[in-house]
């Protein structure tokens, strides 16, 4: 049987770059697929970070694309095993910042050009013999979203589009003047096209065009089918309802690994936890919380409560940050580390509160994976209050680390987390973390005390550990479901 050809078109990709969970599975699954034996390769924009990562460039094709010089460069990730083409366009891609925004945090004003490069180049792959023929070209969010629109306008014989949706809360809309500029046809500028309320939307063409979608997790694929959570594109995604897929995302299980963590301070394993106090201590002392001993704890210490995340309302830290001193002065006493970016005036309000309870409260903004991974490894409870979370990779990565989640119910977060109720902590292996039902501050409270009530039965807290920590979370399962998928594509 010859190989599976897959083009892997994405804005971002760790190591060479990341804002969020998307980064790190346009890493994750790819190499995961590769090990299945997929011949999956990544196109991604030369952004500056992109090209100093990637050192052993060679040019391969020169290109003029909307008015601008364009090479395509080929590499391979640093990890020695997917083969990666970078789009080298220096008017739009060499400039400090971040692949989104200014280091501001304002939208780039040429991002329609940006991604609309992006999308044309992995267009360009799907139907020319020019460096690599995939079968499928796999899109990921609105950046790529008019690949699809592309193909499904050309001529010659094209490769199969599937639309992955990692976010459907972020779209791409642009003034429908770009539809022209881009190289469209008009009568793609319509309902039943790209049109969305007189703007282009990148992502809607994805949706309407691909010739297959799918999302991040089983429960948001259903959620986003309803106008709660479909962002206005409800009604499109409903009528594509056969052709709307939900795989869960896995985590890298190397990468966000307790026993080999290079980021962390002392390794330890699901049947010596040891480490993880000794985690807990040094977090503390670097980041200024108090070492003092608890009595009742079964760590010796006071519960750790971790959060790290993009500071959007989507998060839901709005909810957790009003019952915080509530938290840290109460009966329980618990400390509260904080890592995350974003919202202004989310960040004010952290940055109140750490002064307002010095030892008590810690927060640390901007980008930090070693961080990151320093509090999943040191933290007692992860707190994910999310208003709606398509997969949410944090919660898998606290469970791989023993650090018990404290989720609402929603998409990929109800998917993955099973509450710890009398019944469910009785059942063997069952039971992983804390969920509650409403976006309400009070309720969350309720939830954090069930947790901490918890946290001070050592057996219990043990056994969710031990739960959390056997689960499976790797790619392998959900690799497979993306290969049976790209099968029946190229089968059509
Ligand atoms: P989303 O993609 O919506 O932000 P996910 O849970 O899927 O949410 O993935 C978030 C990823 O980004 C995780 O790898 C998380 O550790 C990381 N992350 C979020 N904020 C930060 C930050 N401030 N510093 C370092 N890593 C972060
Ligand atoms: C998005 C979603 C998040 C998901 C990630 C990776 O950023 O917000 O829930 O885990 O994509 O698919």
């Amino acid at each position: 049987m010859t190989k599976l050809r897959v083009l892997y078109a994405t804005s971002e990709a760790y190591p060479l770059v990341k804002t969020g969970g998307l980064g790190d599975v346009s890493h994750a699954l790819p190499t995961a697929l590769r090990q299945l034996d997929v011949d999956i390769r990544i196109l991604i924009p030369g952004y500056p970070q992109v090209l100093e990562k990637l050192s052993l460039l060679e040019i391969h094709e020169d290109l003029e694309l909307f008015n601008y010089s364009v090479r395509i460069l080929a590499g391979i990730m640093p990890d020695g095993l997917t083969p990666v083409y970078v789009i080298d366009c220096p008017a739009l891609y060499q400039r400090e910042g971040g692949p989104y925004q200014t280091a501001a945090g304002h939208d780039w004003s040429d991002n329609a050009l940006r991604f609309g490069l992006l999308s044309k180049v992995a267009a360009l792959f799907g139907d020319h013999e020019f460096l690599f023929k995939p079968d499928v070209v796999h899109c990921n969010d609105w950046q790529t979203g008019l690949t699809a629109a592309f193909l499904a306008y050309s001529t010659a014989p094209r490769a199969r589009t599937l639309m992955s949706i990692h976010n459907v809360a972020y779209q791409g809309t642009f003034g429908a003047e770009m539809v022209g500029l881009l190289g469209l046809p008009p009568e793609s500028f319509n309902m039943l096209g790209l049109e969305f309320y007189g703007m282009m939307s990148f992502l809607k063409a994805g949706l309407y065009y691909s010739d297959w979608i799918s999302t991040v997790s089983p429960n948001y694929a259903r959620e986003i089918q309803t106008p709660a959570f479909g962002n206005g594109l409800d009604g499109l995604l409903a009528l594509r309802h056969d052709q709307l897929t939900g795989i869960l995302n896995g985590v890298d299980i190397n990468f966000w690994n307790p026993e080999a963590d290079q980021y962390i301070f002392s390794p330890y394993t699901k049947s010596n936890l040891a480490g993880k106090r000794k985690n807990a201590q040094a977090l503390r002392k670097k980041l200024g919380l108090s070492l003092a001993k608890a009595d009742r704890s079964p760590t010796g210490y006071k519960p750790l409560l971790g959060v790290v995340s993009r500071l959007t309302s989507q998060k839901g830290l709005d909810l957790f940050i009003p019952i915080i001193p509530e938290i840290v002065n109460g009966a329980e006493g618990a400390q509260v580390v904080i890592l995350g970016s974003g919202d202004q005036e989310l960040e004010n309000r952290l940055q109140q509160l750490a002064e307002m309870l010095p030892g008590k409260v810690s927060v640390t903004f901007g980008y930090n994976e070693e961080l990151a991974h320093q509090i999943e490894a040191a933290a007692d409870i992860f707190i994910m209050p999310s208003r709606f979370e398509p997969c949410g990779l944090n919660q898998m990565y606290s469970m791989r680390y023993g650090t018990i989640p404290i989720v609402r119910r929603t998409g990929g977060l109800a998917d993955t987390v099973i509450d710890a109720t009398p019944e469910n902590l009785e059942q063997q292996g069952l039971a992983t973390g804390f969920v509650f039902e409403k976006e309400d501050s009070r309720e969350l409270l309720q939830t954090i005390k069930r947790a901490l009530q918890a946290f001070r039965d050592k057996n219990t807290w043990r056994k969710l550990q031990q739960n959390c920590m056997n689960r499976d979370f790797s790619w392998k399962n959900s690799a497979k479901q993306y290969i049976a998928l790209y099968s029946k594509l190229v089968q059509q």
